[in-house]
Order: structure tokens, then C-alpha cells, then sequence
């Protein structure tokens, strides 16, 4: 690099006055790194070569602005330095220029590259000038995201061709690539020589080539190009997401979804996969619409971050089994059947354009790793963003969808599981259910004594009983509205802890109805009743017993009675009040402030995954050690799930929970139908849905 290589060199002869010292003691903060460098040295050489993050893409040529930084002026003690103004040589030409004809420097900034020293100085590299910055996530409990993306720009000047020494020009790039950016054996696909030759020339030999891992030249454009982008896409078996990033700050600069096209081929997952069993070829229909509306969601996104496709080029992608095999063209019936086996479970890294993102030529697309049949690339993700193979306390990690994707484990161990849990969750299967869209309830509050409800809607904020709510609006309850609910029901002693609406509800108030041979629940009444039902409440037993049986096997496989944290993750995790989802016993007992939701963790993975080219190593080697248990084949799931069946459940005490909530008391054991009588009953019931 010519940067790097300048230490004692670059010092033009007149900055070193004539009596003054030959050499100066040069303190970089915030990484305290120092060192004793001639003068005339420049900071950015000085940078280099003490080993402080300093970015440059222009090789010190004073056109890309990305190595500013500020000197600290003053008495340092701590450092031993007097940092004076004069320590530093005056605003130049070259700043000058950088200043007037590229981007105004901000007061105090200077440019590391055109900047030298003439005396002892204190020098600030600012977040924006590091390569290896980092964004700091929303939520304070998880770390903030390391910015060292897999490509990086390189500015380089390029010898013309010379009859007297014939050579070709990828030859002379990777010359100037080795002297100036110290990169050696690199690669060059065809789709990039195609660009080359007019890219040189456009450029009058002045190019910026875009190198992946180092490795791979995969852009080149004429003159400096300071900024490029990525994509980070989680494949939803419902709705597809894309986020694009600056690849050097690391700044999410728009965000996309759309609806997966798939769900015209069957609601969830498994009635996909039906359809390619069904339909000789139908995978490859499906990979076509997965695939052009990623192309599509990427196209809309750029635009919206003011960009073009053609500049985004490193994608990752997360998502399930089943998508991650229809997004690359793999027949999934396989994962439709025991043993569930995937084609392929390690990291994909391919060319874009196999997978027609409709991208740069040269980008290429990144997948996570599968886990396990049921436990794919999305939950890859998540374990990414939570990271608790960091950690020496024992998380729990939960992704609830149609399956509920259980993580369990620590910086020792971890494990992983599928569990059954069926679509109630998502409102499915519940007889006033719908997805979370406007209208549908969300929260729920029963008055103990009169059995009153109040209820807020998704797309209004106000209570029931408060002016600004529109009972005509009301059209059906999501998800985290049949939690809160059906634990208010509980909670209120409408509902006792088998699951069966009292009939001595209908007693206390007109919101509990007979309904056939069972009782209901009328949650809203207005030109759409949602009850619920004893079948609904049931569904969702069946739902959180699943649930809970995965989780439980997970902890009888690691040897432990408690869990210390707990993350739910998804949109269904986003939603869902976790107190309500421990009332009904989704999950193990767990201090309340240690049971958060992690928002869209698989996301968020892909996004890691995406700027810290370091995360794709440590996520393949960590999935690589999780255990997987495949809970269909354990003897011991159904006597778990049977337990499970109660609320909270039939024998795990809930003494956290307990210090929150009035939990209802427990009846005696006779009153409970226990026994085999009782047992039987309900095994039979579990079985009949
Ligand atoms: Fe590009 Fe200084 S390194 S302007």
C-alpha cells in the first residue's frame, strides 16, 4: 500500500523545520496506540503502521475522505504530549481541493493522508473514520454489530499498456492491486473482465475495484467509488424482508417486505411442499416467484435508499428450510417426510446471478447454515443476533411460528429443536383468528369480578373504554390477542387450569355463554362477535403444550431445572406480552425481566452476517456444534406435552411468575380428575384436534 509503506518516507523536505526534531511521539485515541515516527511522517502512515483503524479506500491520494481525523489540542499528562496546533502541518492543497470540489471537511477535521507531523501530537480517529466501526443495535441488552464487510473498495492507478512490455490489463490491475493494496493471488470472474478494459480507459487508468475476501475482484468502475452496498433478506414462509446497507458504515439505508407469491401454492409450509409432491415440477414454479419477488423487494429497496441494484453487491439471505431450498432451486419433499433430510446444511456462498437478484454482475449471495431439517437458516440467523454460545448463563431462544424453533444453551453447549406448535399461534385455527393486520385485537384486560373485558385493536391505540375506539372495526383477534385472552380468562377464574371454561362463569356474567355442550367466552360483541371457544382455548393448549414439551427435552438434555434468560423472537415474539405467554406456560418460569423479545432476530443475523465478514465463520462453526434433537423421535415428548397441557402447567411450579401475577390456586389433585381416569381424558382429547 503506498500509504503503509511511507512511514519514513513521505516526509516532503520542508516539513521538518531546520533545528527542530527529527522525530515525534504521535498518540492516536480512542485506541491508545503510539509510537515515535519521523517528521514529516503522515498520520495515516502512522496509523498503518502502529495498526489503528483508519479507513481509506483512494491509497492516500486525497480523494476519498475516509481517513479524517481531528488532533486533540492541549497538555495530555496522561500521554506525556503537548499536542499544539502547529505539531501538525497547515491545511494543504489537497485538503483544500477535497474541501471545495469533493465534500466540505466538518471544523477541525483534516485529512490522515495529507496531514504530517512536525511535532508531538494526540490524534482522534472519529467512528466514521474506523474500517472496523460499529452500529449500535436498538435494544441495550445485545451487542452492537462489528462493520468489516467482506468487500472492500480499492482505489488504484493503472500502467498503460506498453508495446515494449506486452501484458494484459487484468495483469497490470492486480500489479497495482499488490504494490499498492498488498494484495496478492487474486481471482476475477468473467462477468468483471467484461467491464474491464472500458473501465480502465473510462477512467484514464485511475479505477476502483471492489475485492470480496480478498480474494475475488467482483467490480470494477473508472475513478474513485467510495460507497457500496449489501443486502441482508430473510425468506419468510409468509413475508419476505429486505434491508439494504452502506457497506462501510454499516447503515441500514432502506428496508422493503412484501408477501411471499409462494403462499398462492398452500398457506404454510407444509402444503408447499404437498405441492411439489403433488405437482411434478412445482418446485421449480415456486423457486421462480421466491425468487423474482426478492428480485423485486431488492429493486424497490435500492430505490428507496437511493441506489441502484447494480451497486448492491454482497447479499445474505436467512430463512427456513423449506425457502432456503426453494430460493435455490432444491426439490424440498425430502423435508416434508422423516428423516427430514436437508440437501444441503452448511453455508451457500454463490454468484448472484445464479439466483437472478437481478444485482451487479459480480455480487454474490451468502446463505447461513441449516441447523437441522426443521431448523434452518432463519434460526442460524437468530442465534447470530442473540449469541448465546457468548454467554455463561443459560438461554432460552424461541422462534414461534407454524414450528417453534427452540435454541437452548450456553458459551459450553448448545442445543436445538423443532417443535410442532400448528398454526393457533398465528390466529389459525381459532374461530374468530386472523393475522395481525389492523383491526384484529391484540391486548386484552378481563375485570376479575365483573368479567368485563377491554381490548385495544391493531391501528388504534385507544382501550375499549376510551373515546377514539371504533367497535365496528373490530374484525377478528391475531395471535398475542388469543395469549392475552385465553391467560385473562385464566387469571380472571373464567377458565380453570385443564383448560375448561367454568360453567359458573355463565353465572357471574352474560359474557359466558353456553355454546353446544361447552361455554364460551364472548370477547366483543358489535357487527362482529369474536367469542372464544372451548375449541379455541384447546388449540392453544395443544399449541403451548408443543411448545413447552421441545423446550423441556432441550433442558432435560442439558441437565438443567431453570433457564436464566429468555428470548422470543419473531413477529410473533415481537408482539406477544411475555408475562401472558408465561401465564399459559408457553415457556419455563424465568425472572420476568429476563424474559424479552428479540424482535426480528433472524433478520438481524443476516444483517451481522452481512457487515462482519468474521460473523460467517463463527456462525458456521457454532451451528456446527449445536446438538440437534429431533423431537418426533423422543420418548419421552408426548409424557412432556401431556404435562403441559395445564396452566401454567400440571407440575413445574411458577415461583417467578408467582412474584408478578395472582396466579389462580392450584385445585386439589382429586378435584383435577387426576389419576389414569383423568389422564386418559384428556390424552383422548389432545388427540381428537
Ligand atoms: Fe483517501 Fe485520505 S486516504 S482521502
Amino acid at each position: 500500500m503506498v500509504a503503509a509503506a511511507a512511514v519514513a518516507e513521505d516526509a516532503p523536505g520542508g516539513d521538518a523545520p531546520e533545528d527542530g526534531p527529527r522525530d515525534a511521539l504521535i498518540v492516536f485515541t480512542p485506541s491508545g496506540r503510539r509510537g515515535r515516527f519521523s517528521i514529516g511522517t503522515s498520520i495515516l502512515s502512522a496509523a498503518r503502521a502502529l495498526g489503528v483503524d483508519l479507513d481509506s479506500v483512494c491509497g492516500g491520494r486525497g480523494i476519498c475522505g475516509r481517513c479524517q481525523v481531528v488532533q486533540s489540542v492541549g497538555e495530555f499528562a496522561k500521554h506525556g504530549v503537548s499536542s499544539r496546533a502547529e505539531h501538525l502541518t497547515a491545511f494543504g492543497l489537497v485538503e483544500r481541493r477535497y474541501h471545495e470540489k469533493r465534500a466540505p471537511l466538518a471544523p477541525g477535521r483534516r485529512l490522515g493522508c495529507s496531514t504530517n507531523l512536525r511535532g508531538d501530537v494526540v490524534i482522534d480517529v472519529p467512528p466514521d473514520s474506523q474500517v472496523h466501526r460499529q452500529v449500535v443495535r436498538k435494544r441495550a441488552e445485545v451487542h452492537a454489530i462489528r462493520v468489516d464487510s467482506v468487500v472492500r473498495l480499492r482505489f488504484v492507478e493503472v500502467a498503460r499498456p506498453d508495446m515494449h512490455d506486452p501484458s494484459g490489463d487484468l495483469r497490470r490491475v492486480e500489479a497495482a492491486l499488490r504494490e499498492e493494496w498488498d494484495l496478492a493471488d487474486l481471482r476475477c470472474d468473467l462477468e468483471v473482465l467484461e467491464t474491464l478494459q472500458a473501465a480502465l480507459r473510462d477512467g484514464n487508468w485511475r479505477v476502483t475495484v471492489a475485492v470480496h475476501g480478498e480474494r475475488d475482484i467482483v467490480a470494477v468502475w473508472p475513478g474513485l467509488k467510495d460507497r457500496v452496498y449489501g443486502a441482508a433478506v430473510d425468506v419468510g414462509s409468509t413475508t419476505i424482508a429486505a434491508h439494504v446497507c452502506d457497506l462501510s458504515s454499516g447503515e441500514v439505508v432502506a428496508s422493503a417486505g412484501a408477501m411471499n407469491p409462494q403462499i398462492r401454492f398452500g398457506e404454510d409450509l407444509m402444503s408447499r411442499v404437498s405441492y411439489v409432491m403433488m405437482n411434478p415440477g412445482g418446485e421449480r414454479e415456486m423457486t421462480a416467484a421466491v425468487r423474482a419477488a426478492v428480485r423485486d423487494l431488492l429493486r424497490e429497496a435500492a430505490e428507496q435508499g437511493g441506489t441502484t441494484p447494480e451497486e448492491i453487491l454482497d447479499v445474505t439471505v436467512v430463512g427456513n428450510p423449506i425457502m432456503h431450498h426453494l430460493l435455490l432451486g432444491l426439490n424440498p419433499v425430502e423435508l416434508g417426510q422423516a428423516p427430514f433430510a436437508l440437501t444441503v446444511d452448511r453455508a451457500i456462498a454463490i454468484g448472484a446471478r445464479a439466483l437472478e437478484f437481478g444485482l451487479h454482475p459480480g455480487a454474490r449471495v451468502y446463505l447461513l447454515p441449516c441447523v437441522a431439517g426443521h431448523v434452518g437458516a432463519d434460526t442460524a440467523g437468530v442465534i447470530l443476533s442473540e449469541a448465546p454460545y457468548q454467554r455463561d448463563e443459560v438461554s432460552l431462544v424461541v422462534d414461534v411460528g407454524t414450528n417453534a424453533e427452540i435454541v437452548l444453551g450456553n458459551r459450553e453447549r448448545m442445543l436445538a429443536a423443532s417443535s410442532p406448535t400448528g398454526p393457533a399461534f398465528e390466529g389459525a385455527q381459532i374461530s374468530s383468528g386472523q393475522r395481525a393486520a389492523p383491526g384484529a385485537i391484540e391486548r386484552v384486560r378481563i375485570d376479575p369480578a365483573s368479567l368485563t373485558p377491554r381490548l385495544r385493536v391493531i391501528g388504534n391505540d385507544a382501550w375499549s373504554d376510551e373515546s377514539g375506539f371504533d367497535a365496528d372495526a373490530v374484525t377478528g383477534i391475531c395471535g398475542s390477542g388469543i395469549i392475552e385472552v385465553v391467560a385473562e380468562m385464566y387469571l380472571a377464574g373464567i377458565l380453570d387450569e385443564d383448560g375448561v371454561i367454568r360453567a359458573e362463569g355463565a353465572g357471574r356474567s352474560d359474557r359466558v355463554v353456553r355454546d353446544g355442550r361447552t361455554y364460551a367466552y364472548v370477547l366483543h360483541r358489535g357487527d362482529i362477535e369474536v367469542r372464544v371457544t372451548q375449541n379455541d382455548v384447546r388449540a392453544i393448549q395443544l399449541a403451548k403444550a408443543a411448545l413447552y414439551a421441545g423446550v423441556r427435552l432441550l433442558m432435560d438434555r442439558l441437565g438443567v431445572e431453570r433457564v436464566d434468560r429468555i428470548r422470543l423472537a419473531g413477529a410473533f415474539g415481537s408482539h406477544i406480552d411475555v408475562k401472558y405467554a408465561m401465564v399459559l406456560g408457553l415457556v419455563p418460569d424465568c425472572a420476568l425481566e429476563h424474559v424479552t423479545s428479540a424482535g426480528n432476530a433472524a433478520g438481524t443475523g443476516a444483517r451481522i452476517a452481512l457487515l462482519d465478514r468474521s460473523s460467517r465463520s463463527e456462525i458456521e462453526r457454532t451451528v456446527r456444534r449445536i446438538e440437534k434433537i429431533e423431537t418426533a423421535v423422543e420418548p419421552r415428548f408426548q409424557a412432556h406435552f401431556v404435562e403441559a397441557m395445564a396452566i401454567p402447567h400440571k407440575t413445574a411450579a411458577y415461583p417467578e411468575l408467582a412474584k408478578a401475577v395472582a396466579l389462580p390456586a392450584r385445585k386439589p389433585s382429586r378435584e383435577r380428575g387426576e389419576g389414569e381416569g383423568g389422564e386418559r381424558r384428556r390424552r383422548r382429547r389432545g388427540r381428537g384436534r
